[in-house]
Parts: C-alpha cells; sequence; structure tokens
C-alpha cells in the first residue's frame, strides 16, 4: 500500500488556529483559507468547542487539518487516540519521539495510513534546550525508521533545521512551530531547508491576517 502522503506544498504556510473561540477561528479562516496549506488546531480550541470543529473546518475550507495534540502515552492509548483523531477527520497527528521506537511504529499502524504522524522533537521555548534538543537528533532518526510523514523541528532556531534536513533529506517533511510571534521566519525556515512553517498568533492576533500573509509571500 502506497504511505499516506503529507500536506501537497503551495505557500507551504500551517496555520496555527489557536483563537478563544469558534467564531474568531471561522473569521480568521474566511479572511486566509486561500492563501494557506493547512490547520493547525491544538487543544484550547479543541476542548472548548469539541472534536466536531474538525469537519466543520474541513467542509466549509475543504483543507487538511493537523492535530497537535502531542500525543505520548503508552501505545495502547496512543493508537486510541490516533484512531479517534482519524475518524473525527483529521489528516495528521503530533506524537512526541519520546515514546521509543515501539511507541512510533505502534502509532504508523494505529494511523493505518489514514492520518499522517508527524513527530515532535525539540521545544521552541527557552527550556526545549535544556532537554529535548540533546536528544532531537535521535528522535529524528527514530521517526525516519518509523516511516513516519513529518518531524517538527524549531522554526525559530535555523541552524537546527539545517542539520535536521541533512539527516532527513527527503525522505520526511519538517515542519515548524515558532515563526512569527517566537522570532522565527517564514523566509529563513524556507532557505534553511523546512517544508512548513507554523505560524499562529502573528497571522490571528493580526488586525488584516489576510495582509500579514500577502506580505510575507510577497517578501519570498
Ligand atoms: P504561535 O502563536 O507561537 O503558535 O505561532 C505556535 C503553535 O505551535 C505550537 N508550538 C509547538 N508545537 N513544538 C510543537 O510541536 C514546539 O516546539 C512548539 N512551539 C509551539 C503551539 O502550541 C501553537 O499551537
Amino acid at each position: 500500500m502506497e504511505k499516506k502522503k503529507f500536506i501537497e506544498p503551495k505557500s507551504h504556510i500551517i496555520l496555527a488556529l489557536d483563537t478563544e473561540n469558534e467564531e474568531k477561528a471561522f473569521w480568521v479562516m474566511d479572511q486566509c483559507y486561500d492563501l494557506i496549506d493547512c490547520i493547525k488546531l491544538n487543544y484550547p480550541l479543541v476542548l472548548k468547542t469539541g472534536l466536531g470543529i474538525i469537519g466543520k473546518l474541513k467542509d466549509k475550507y475543504k483543507l487538511p487539518i493537523f492535530c497537535d495534540f502531542k500525543v505520548a502515552d503508552v501505545p495502547v492509548t496512543n493508537n486510541r487516540i490516533i484512531k479517534i483523531v482519524a475518524n473525527a477527520g483529521g489528516d495528521a497527528i503530533m506524537v512526541h519521539g519520546i515514546v521509543g521506537p515501539d511507541g512510533l511504529e505502534e502509532a504508523m499502524k494505529a494511523a493505518d495510513n489514514k492520518i499522517s504522524i508527524v513527530v515532535q522533537t525539540e521545544f521552541t521555548h527557552p527550556g526545549g534546550l535544556v532537554f529535548t534538543q540533546g536528544i532531537a537528533d535521535s528522535l529524528v532518526e527514530l521517526a525516519l525508521r518509523a516511516g513516519c510523514q513529518a518531524v517538527q523541528t524549531p522554526g525559530n532556531r535555523p541552524e537546527r533545521i539545517k542539520k535536521v534536513k541533512s539527516i532527513v533529506g527527503d525522505k520526511c517533511k519538517i515542519v515548524c512551530c515558532g515563526v512569527g510571534a517566537q522570532g522565527g521566519s517564514y523566509k529563513t525556515v524556507l532557505e534553511s531547508g523546512g517544508d512548513f512553517p507554523i505560524i499562529g498568533r502573528a497571522i490571528y492576533q493580526s488586525s488584516n491576517p489576510r495582509e500579514y500573509i500577502v506580505n510575507l509571500l510577497n517578501n519570498l
């Protein structure tokens, strides 16, 4: 069976839709749905609105939905979460690399080519340097061995993106949180070998989200 493909790149932008409520989420999306490649959802909005938001967003905007649920439990539990999210219409889900080789292999089996597995490696915040940076390259290797579709690498650390790109080559995609509000640059992420800059607050807290994205695209 052919492996499920990750997101098709056009603008390369994954929008972290971490708005305070559903109404604001749809307001932002109405302005920029045609300029982004994927919507990333995280716990705060989903816990507030329910999992049904996945289907509502997909029906209206026809974009892939990436659930950044940071799955990090034993395989039996991880696998249930992955299946629930796939059945709700999720196209990708974030799983922590620290679940280890068997955890990632089982996650890929649970995904059953219906949902992509993105492996969390190194956190973007300063604390990410304390523990996660030191093991990140090993987690990237684990992700490759398990055949996962993508790895998460800090978009605010271009030297780390270049290093991870030198490990993965074309074998998996690199998604990069930390762009905009956390200091990373859309252009630099792409120039460093990242495939998908992830941008949240810089877009949804902007008074004109569409204009913000158009400016990024025009300054490539
Ligand atoms: P902002 O507003 O900072 O949103 O553009 C970023 C989004 O990405 C999540 N985030 C991370 N996810 N590893 C991850 O897997 C990270 O190091 C990381 N840093 C931020 C954040 O929760 C938000 O949804």
